[in-house]
């Protein structure tokens, strides 16, 4: 981020507005908004500073700016059409590391100022840095329309509530559980269609019947996140995303997709790179019951489909025998994520009719498969985990009757800005993989439908180590 979005509380403190015309108004007018004690400083005024300053609703200083107007004030706005004048008090101002804005001069800013959506006390703030205030407005624009003027009243009865539900309900998990029934229920509705007395009662009604209940147990949600983008996340995966307590992921969930996990979860890393598991699977196990029976909602995010080469299957085991509630929500898998990626169809009528997905990496880090099986010329196989056993998939899937010429893809972080796709055969995928310094995650892809790559190939590769979102051992 070039800057960090922040809320200032200026209630009743001193702030400068440097300049009388329109744009200088349209400053004052917000800075009256959060209830800021208003001064401005200029030899002359518009109209509707003059109205404001006849009611006394700022104080006006009729003169050009001095350098002592900035004692004593909290934060500046330059809003002058003279450019000498805007940056003397943006230099002034950073001298004293008093919070600068100066209107159409970016350069000369120490604050921006975003397009507000108001619902008080729910206040919207978007912005683009300042690379391009239209789009900004257009956000706010679409924000505006779909968040009903209401929810400014719900924010205010959840204001008058707090106390009385802090006290009903001692831990902030049964708060938030709380809160969260509150504010998608029934209560919420009443206030949307204007019944805010009603809303009230139901709120005082049921504070009352659930601080009775005993604490809900802990649940784990077992939720597959795809293969890097974060627009291949299911519905529901966002949706527990949002109301978990705590995160456990592993290293394939790209940071893309933890940025949509809610804010203030707790987030545990338990890695899982090959032969570097930074938690053991058992421990992992042991921690997914551990904070559901402190009754905790655990999102235990994996890459891809959690019960396709994920382990999901003996994280829910030890949950099933200790009695632990969870759920599982599927995830696109790479193979099917990269494959789309690629322009790769898994299966064509002319090409392959059927389709295998198999480990290149087994328990015991050996890669013995059932090569017969495998090795079908209109079939196609998708090897997950299978760099480092790829001498042996070559080798064998030759000697058990495939040509060495069948084509082979190697997908790397398939899915992401970072995707790269490299097309070889049987006798050059080693080749292609130590010249090409291909790393995990990649799947490869043996069969004939790899020949449809350079046809039906659309997304775009921009090759660029420079680009956010690569997967966190990406960061090691
Ligand atoms: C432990 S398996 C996990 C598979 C995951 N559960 C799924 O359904 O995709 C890890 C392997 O999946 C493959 N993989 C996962 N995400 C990938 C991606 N974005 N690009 C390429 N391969 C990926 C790689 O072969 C990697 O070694």
């Amino acid at each position: 981020m070039e800057y960090l979005p922040i809320f200032i509380q200026i209630k009743n403190r001193p702030c400068l507005v440097v300049g009388g015309g329109s744009i200088a108004a349209r400053k004052v007018a917000l800075l009256r908004k959060a209830q800021a004690d208003v001064t401005v400083v200029s030899p002359e005024l518009c109209d509707e500073l003059k109205a404001l300053n006849d009611d006394g609703a700022i104080h006006y200083v009729a003169r050009g700016f001095e350098e002592a107007d900035l004692d004593s004030c909290v934060l500046v706005i330059a809003a002058t059409d003279q450019r000498e004048v805007n940056e003397r008090v943006s230099e002034l101002a950073h001298d004293l590391r008093l919070p600068v804005n100066v209107v159409d001069n970016q350069e000369l800013c120490s604050f921006i100022m975003p397009s507000i959506i108001d619902r008080s006390p729910v206040v919207i703030a978007v912005s683009t840095g300042g690379s391009s205030p239209v789009l900004a407005r257009l956000i706010r624009t679409r924000l505006e329309g779909s968040i009903p003027a209401a929810y400014g009243r719900l924010g205010k009865l959840v204001e008058r509530f707090r106390d009385k539900v802090k006290s009903a309900f001692p831990t902030v998990e049964s708060r938030r559980g709380f809160w969260e029934k509150i504010l998608e229920g029934p209560v919420a509705e009443k206030v949307f269609t204007g019944h805010d007395n009603d809303a009230e009662a139901m709120l005082d009604k049921a504070i009352e019947e659930q601080s009775q209940l005993p604490e809900t147990p802990g649940e784990v949600f077992l939720v597959g996140a795809g293969p890097g983008d974060p627009d291949l996340l299911t519905f529901r995966a966002l949706r527990l995303m949002q109301q978990a307590d705590v995160v456990v992921y592993d290293r394939l969930v790209s940071p893309a997709i933890m940025e949509m996990v809610r804010r203030d979860a707790e987030v545990v890393y338990v890695g899982k790179e090959r032969d570097k598991h930074t938690m053991q699977q058992e421990n992992i196990n042991q921690l997914l019951v551990r904070l559901a029976k402190e009754g905790k909602r655990v999102l235990r995010l994996k890459g891809g489909d959690p019960f396709i080469f994920g382990r999901g299957g003996e994280e829910i085991e030890l949950l099933a025998q200790e009695g632990v509630a969870f759920q599982v929500v599927p995830g696109i898998t790479a193979a099917n994520g990269c494959s789309s990626y690629a322009g790769i169809p898994l299966t064509h009528r002319d090409y392959a009719q059927s389709c295998v997905f198999v480990t290149g990496h087994l328990k015991d880090g050996s890669v013995d498969l059932n090569w017969k099986a495998l090795a079908h010329p209109n079939q196609t196989v998708v090897f997950y985990m299978g760099l480092h056993g790829a001498p042996t998939l070559c080798k064998e899937m030759i000697a058990h009757g495939l040509p060495a010429s069948t084509p082979v893809a190697l997908v790397e972080q398939g899915t992401t800005p970072q995707q790269r796709v490299l097309i070889a055969t049987l006798d050059t995928l080693l080749d292609v993989i130590k010249n090409e310094d291909i790393k995990p995650p990649t799947l490869i892809i043996v069969g004939e439908v790899v020949s449809l790559h350079d046809k039906l190939k659309w997304v775009e590769e921009h090759h660029a180590d420079n680009v956010d979102g690569v997967f966190a051992y990406r960061d090691k």
